[in-house]
């Protein structure tokens, strides 16, 4: 279905991919899977302590008659993987592990244009409500928690229970745990195996022993355990503060932290009290609660009364530092295809987006007869629905057409610091109706065609006025466009096995920083703000350097369309006292840069390591047409204006 489904699509080329231990072959079918499907070739490493499976998988491909080439299995260590993502003939990788490396890995490949997906660490809340079928609960645990030891990225290993049942489900738990078979995992009788080494037992009995020193309640059955081996008893903490190591830490073995909440509010508060974003279970009778909850859970998964559900049609990975892509679903093949413009972008964007800069600037003064936009004036930067004075109190001089034509805020790290801030707090944006957003966006558009010739003029400062004018008009039908879209990006109902529905929300990333080029300056800066406050998320916008009064004059219309404060923030000044800021900032999820400059891009690849920031960059000059449809518009704006989330929803027992 590639052809017709993904029409203007093609393979990435050579894909990377580097896996951890704790499923050898399921996560070398999540992997090669959706690679080879897309036509592309792999170079594949299993873990140093799982490498035998890979190579037994090597052999059925020689059996089918996988071409030679296609698939490569290289074993070996962490310098191995390091080798791979360092090698200038891999296009994409695609890693799952620890976000330690994880995080190494975004740095590694910062600015070397290769693709990237990661599925990181979590620590996945369970919570339990008051009136949830307490029996299902705690078998549910036992899968989530002490299912492979422990060992699984989407552990449910943070207990956050209603504090009216907690004495009830607790005691039900130890009760349940006390029956957990622990030995020899080829005994068929056996529920937990052995841990995968020494050095992993040695981490978990290390944080648990911590917490034990902190005075922690840390509960254990008495069970015995096999004499020699690396086993680990089923454990519970208890009374853990939300800020304890234990809480906080990713210990990838079967150790539960159990702690209490009154009010959902309180449950969401604390379930969303992490950095990762892996899944979340939520259990209750009321799906009328549940239902409730789970958007407000920030994880890619959200299981209701249940857990650890998977299928090839529906999307799993995370969200924050869980890492970004997707595995399965339709939005797990994009992860291995690429639009075919972007290998005819350049020649394309070269073409039709005519950068006004040089050519047309410098020499003859284009806009000298309109008298209207070359009024000399000072702008103020906006920040969270009002015009702000920089923090430094300085100005900058713009230049077009040989002569000043205006001053703008000359910003700094405080005001990006500020502009962050509000963005943040415009929560409300998120949770406001789709329909509500798209109205906003259209009287956007209906108040710049209003003021269609103050917009033409600035622009013609700096470019033949009909090029001015056709900017303009594009600018007004890419917010239609974006407006149209608010409220029709619609998610999915995935038909898994299972007795119920599983419904995938487009929902927004967040704050997403925006580093806007100089060609087509209004209409890249409105190409690049309407998807994403069309989605729903918040902004964080830097401006054109060369003509950043088009922005200055934009937010008029911004203040008079009814958009929140906050929504949209614009910042003006040196990118070099601007950049480092956003984008490393640990409130902002999302950095895109499609200003063409591919030294600035790698910076901002580099700094978003932080936070495991999604990044979309344009690293070549001119290397996107603002005017054209697919490379200026379109579903990759929408996709990456968004993170899918799973809500499975069994009914019936
Ligand atoms: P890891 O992230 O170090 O290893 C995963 C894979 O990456 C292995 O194939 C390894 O050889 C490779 N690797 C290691 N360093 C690399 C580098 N610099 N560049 C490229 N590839 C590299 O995970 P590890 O050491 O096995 O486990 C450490 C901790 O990570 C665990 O205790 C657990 O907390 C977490 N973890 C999380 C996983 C998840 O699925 N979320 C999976 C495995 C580990």
């Amino acid at each position: 279905l590639l052809a017709t489904e993904y029409a203007g699509q093609q393979a990435v080329g050579v894909v990377g991919q580097i896996v951890p231990w704790n499923f050898p072959l399921l996560m070398l079918a999540w992997k090669l899977a959706p690679a080879l499907a897309c036509g592309n070739t792999v170079v594949f490493k299993p873990a140093e302590s799982t490498s035998l499976t890979a190579l037994l998988f090597a052999e059925l491909a020689q059996r089918v008659g996988l071409p030679a080439g296609v698939l490569n299995i290289v074993t070996g260590d962490g310098a191995v993987g390091q080798a791979i993502v360092g090698h200038a003939g891999v296009d994409k990788l695609a890693f799952t592990g620890s976000t330690e490396v994880g995080r190494a890995i975004r740095e590694a490949t910062a600015g070397s244009g290769k693709r990237l997906s990661l599925e990181l660490g979590g620590k996945s809340p369970y919570i339990v409500f008051a009136d949830a079928d307490l029996d299902g609960a705690v078998e549910g645990l036992v899968d989530g928690i002490f299912f492979n030891q422990g060992q699984v990225c989407c552990a449910g290993s943070r207990l956050l229970v209603q504090e009216s049942v907690q004495a009830e489900l607790l005691a039900k738990l130890r009760t349940r745990m006390a029956k957990i078979r622990v030995g020899d995992p080829l005994d068929k009788n056996t529920d937990m195996g052995a841990i995968v080494d020494a050095t992993q037992l040695a981490r978990i009995s290390g944080l648990v022993n911590g917490a034990r020193r902190q005075g922690l309640t840390v509960w254990q059955p008495e069970a015995r355990l096999p004499a020699a081996g690396c086993f680990y008893p089923p454990t519970l903490i208890s009374d853990a503060d939300p800020s304890a190591e234990v809480a906080q830490t990713e210990i990838f073995g079967p150790v539960l932290v159990a702690m209490s909440f009154r009010t959902p509010a309180e449950a969401v508060a604390l379930a969303n009290n992490t950095v990762y974003g892996l899944a979340s279970s939520v259990w209750s009778e009321s799906i009328s609660l549940a239902l409730e909850v789970a958007p407000q859970i920030q994880a890619g998964v959200v299981w209701v009364n249940s857990v650890n559900r998977f299928d090839a049609s529906c999307g799993f990975g995370g969200y924050r530092q869980s890492g970004f892509g997707r595995e399965g679903g339709r939005e797990g093949l994009r992860e291995y295809l690429k639009p075919l413009a972007t290998a005819q972008r350049r020649g394309a964007g070269q073409a039709s987006a005519a950068p006004q800069g040089a050519s047309a600037g410098a020499e003859q003064p284009a806009g000298s007869a309109n008298n209207r936009a070359a009024i000399n004036r000072t702008a103020k930067l906006y920040i969270g629905g009002a015009q702000q004075r920089p923090d430094g109190g300085y100005t900058r001089a713009v230049v077009l057409g040989g002569r000043e034509v205006g001053q703008v805020p000359e910003g700094n790290r405080k005001d990006i610091r500020n502009a962050v801030e509000a963005a943040r707090k415009a929560t409300g944006w998120a949770a406001s109706s789709a329909h509500g957003r798209a109205q906003v966006l259209f009287y956007l558009a209906e108040n710049l065609a209003a003021r269609a010739q103050d917009f033409a003029d600035l622009l013609a400062l700096d470019c033949p006025p009909e090029q001015a004018t056709a900017e303009v008009e594009a600018s007004i039908e890419r917010l239609f466009h974006h407006a149209a879209w608010a409220d029709k990006y619609d998610g999915a109902v995935h038909q898994a096995p299972l007795h119920g529905i599983v419904t995938a929300l487009n929902e927004p990333i967040g704050v997403i920083g925006q580093i806007c080029p100089d060609e087509a300056p209004l209409l890249a800066m409105v190409a690049m703000l309407a998807p994403a406050v069309a989605m729903g998320n918040r902004v964080v916008l830097l401006p054109s350097r060369r003509h950043p009064l088009l922005a200055t004059e934009f937010y008029q219309l911004l203040d008079t369309s009814d958009l929140p404060g906050g929504v949209v923030n614009i910042v003006t000044g040196a990118l070099s006292a601007l950049v480092p800021t956003l984008a490393a900032h640990h409130d902002v999820d999302a950095i895109w840069r499609h200003d063409g400059d591919a030294a600035g891009c790698a910076e901002v690849e580099k700094l978003s390591a932080g936070n495991l920031k999604r990044c979309w960059v344009t690293r070549e000059p001119g290397g996107r047409d603002w005017f054209d449809a697919a490379q200026g518009a379109g579903r990759e704006f929408l996709e990456q204006a968004t993170q899918v989330k799973n809500i499975w929803i069994p009914y019936g027992v």
